[in-house]
């Protein structure tokens, strides 16, 4: 075990003696003959394993030299190597110089020996001590480094996981959005092909309905119209025959009943079947109905014509049982005293207004769930391939506007 030891004394034969043991056992042996020489030597090639110093000195004592010693290199080892043995001295050397050892001269060799063996191992086991401790703080500060990355690195994960996140949430929303259009979209088309259906259900009801008329209609005129015509034709023959005037009055009195059933029968049929309509035309039958439904309300009914082309089959009775309804409804609705018809055509397409000056659709008189008349037109209206609109004059009255082509 090789120390570095400086030896500092006023003596030269003292520090030649301790140069020759020391160098001999193979220890780096410094010498300095004072206090001022040893410290240049301990500031100029550090560090000392230890310092073995004479007391009693000239201009500097040894406890206050190693006090400076222990102040600058406090790992240096200490020892005081003194001629007196005095108790004031130990402790001064113990307390201002820090001694680790008290040695007295002469020296025994052998005790000087053992205590620079002893000393430079603790010196060694403190410097081992030193250098693990450095060496752990070392590690302890490596460690806290790669913590304090892995951490940034955790952050910055779990930021870039939660903007994923955020990114995903907004997918799933655009997705659900997506599927929600297209179950609207889905719904919207099924809504539209049962709207197609009902209107094609809705066509060839009416056209059953129509023909149900017609056959009712046919039946009424066959078998009622026709056996009153001969009850009325029989009446005749006998009014002219007959001479009892009380059975004359009677007879007279018969022939008034049947000419008034035979009157409703009419009205019964021309309201199944526009019998008008097949036998005169459009026109006249539009005439016809102005006139009856003033004969019949008392509402004043104008009507302007202006369709110089023949109007179809279809579009005529369309037409018709548009005006019928809609004169049904000022009559029971609208409190009118006046209305108006209007018809006329542009480039093959008819347009029918019909107005009137009652009081006008109120708020809270129509009644969805169970009013079919306007709804039946406008349906009128769309499945011949036309539009229909319904609205409220300035003067307060109602006009229903419709127009459809002349097919
Ligand atoms: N010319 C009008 N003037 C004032 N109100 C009207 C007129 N036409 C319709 N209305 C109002 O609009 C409502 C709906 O009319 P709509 O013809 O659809 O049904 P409704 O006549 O009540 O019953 P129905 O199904 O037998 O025709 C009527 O109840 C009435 O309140
Ligand atoms: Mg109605």
């Amino acid at each position: 075990m090789c120390a570095r030891i400086l030896f500092v004394d006023d003596d030269p034969t003292a520090l030649l003696t301790f140069e020759r043991i020391f160098r001999r056992l193979m220890h780096d042996t410094v010498t300095a003959k004072n206090a001022k020489e040893a410290l240049d030597i301990l500031k100029s090639s550090p560090p000392f394993h230890i310092v073995v110093s004479d007391y009693m000195m000239p201009e500097m004592s040894g406890d206050i030299l190693l006090q400076e010693v222990s102040r600058r290199w406090p790992d240096t080892r200490r020892v005081i190597l003194s001629s007196y043995a005095d108790k004031d001295l130990l402790l001064n050397a113990i307390n201002i110089g820090g001694v680790h050892r008290y040695l007295t001269k002469p020296w025994d060799l052998q005790e000087l020996l053992t205590v620079i063996e002893e000393l430079t191992t603790e010196y060694d086991n403190a410097e081992r001590d030193r250098n693990s401790t450095k060496e752990t703080d070392n590690k302890n500060h490596q460690l806290a480094t790669t913590n304090n990355q892995l951490e940034e690195s955790i952050n910055l994960r779990i930021t870039a996981l939660q903007e994923y996140q955020h990114q995903l949430q907004k997918s799933n929303d655009q997705v659900r959005l997506y599927e929600r259009a297209e179950a609207l979209r889905e719904d919207e088309h099924t809504l539209r092909k049962t709207n197609e259906s009902l209107r094609f259900f809705s066509r060839e009801l009416e056209n059953r309905w129509e023909e149900e008329k017609n056959a009712l209609a046919r039946d009424i005129h066959d078998e009622l119209a026709q056996s009153l015509a001969v009850i009325r034709l029989e009446i005749s023959s006998q009014l002219r025959s007959t001479v009892d005037v009380k059975n004359l009055d009677n007879l007279k009195e018969i022939k008034k009943h049947v000419d008034s059933t035979a009157h409703s029968v009419k009205r019964i049929l021309s309201a199944l079947r526009p019998q008008i309509l097949d036998e005169f035309g459009f026109e006249a039958a539009v005439i016809w109905i102005a006139g009856d439904f003033q004969n019949r309300s008392g509402i004043r009914c104008d009507l302007s014509y202006d369709i110089p082309t023949p109007v179809s089959k279809e579009t005529s009775n369309c037409l018709y049982r548009i005006i019928q309804e809609a004169q049904t409804n000022i009559i029971r609705h609208s409190q009118a005293t006046a209305a108006n018809i209007s018809l006329c055509q542009r480039n093959k397409r008819i347009y029918l207004k019909i107005s009137d000056n009652g009081i006008g659709i109120q708020k809270t008189g129509p009644n969805e769930t169970r009013s079919f008349g306007l709804i039946g037109i406008q349906e009128r209206a769309m499945y011949y391939g036309g539009k229909c609109a319904i609205s409220s004059n300035d003067d307060g009255g109602t006009s229903i506007e419709v127009e459809i082509p002349n097919s």
